[in-house]
């Protein structure tokens, strides 16, 4: 099984980063891992360049078609999810007749440093990526007090890493859409 990794953050010290690595190192041993992070150099979505796309988004739209699943870790800005990475997935969606995520199964975390779980960034994630028709799980994992919740990359809290570990085993035992 092939796992894509995506962080719609790209600070050096990201806490959603963290996260996506906390789930990837939760993955069964031997599972094939890429990671997509050239965000920050997609153009703005346009319908024109969609032919003869730039360079990062071909390779968007390669590694997504590569995956199996996809992991998408993203922070919660202004009560959704960054720009940057609705831009992503928007460019991945199309051509419409030839998305690179479609029937792709997601799971989606978030981490903040606030007091909430970024319930709403993850609950407008999925919302974006069922619509594009990809298939989010429907469970998702949030982290308060992210600034809190790691220790050495890892996540400090029990529950918190149980948590996690559920959500990639389910993310990568039910059968893969050809
Ligand atoms: C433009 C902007 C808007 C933000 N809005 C929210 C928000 O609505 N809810 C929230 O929990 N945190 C919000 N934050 C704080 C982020 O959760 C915090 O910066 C977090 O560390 C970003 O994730 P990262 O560590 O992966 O970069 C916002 C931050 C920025 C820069």
């Amino acid at each position: 099984m092939n796992v894509l990794v995506l962080v719609g953050s790209a600070r050096p010290d990201s806490f959603n980063a963290q996260l996506a690595e906390a789930a990837v190192a939760a993955l069964p041993e031997g599972t094939a891992v890429e990671r997509f992070d050239r965000f920050h150099e997609l153009p703005f979505y346009s319908d024109d360049a969609d032919a003869n796309p730039p360079a990062a988004v071909a390779e968007l739209r390669e590694v997504c078609g590569r995956a199996d699943v996809l992991v998408i870790a993203t922070p919660e800005y202004n009560a959704s999810v960054p720009g940057s990475l609705k831009n992503g997935i928007d460019w991945a969606s199309r051509p419409y007749a030839d998305s690179s995520i479609r029937g792709k199964r997601v799971a989606v975390l978030a981490a903040s440093p606030t007091a909430g779980s970024a319930e709403s960034a993850r609950e407008h994630l999925v919302a974006i990526l069922a619509r594009a028709r990809a298939e989010p799980l429907a469970r998702t994992v949030g982290i308060a007090a992210a600034h809190e919740a790691f220790v050495a990359g890892e996540l400090a809290d029990a529950e918190h890493a149980a948590a996690v570990e559920n959500l990639m085993h389910e993310l990568v035992s039910a059968p893969v859409h050809a």
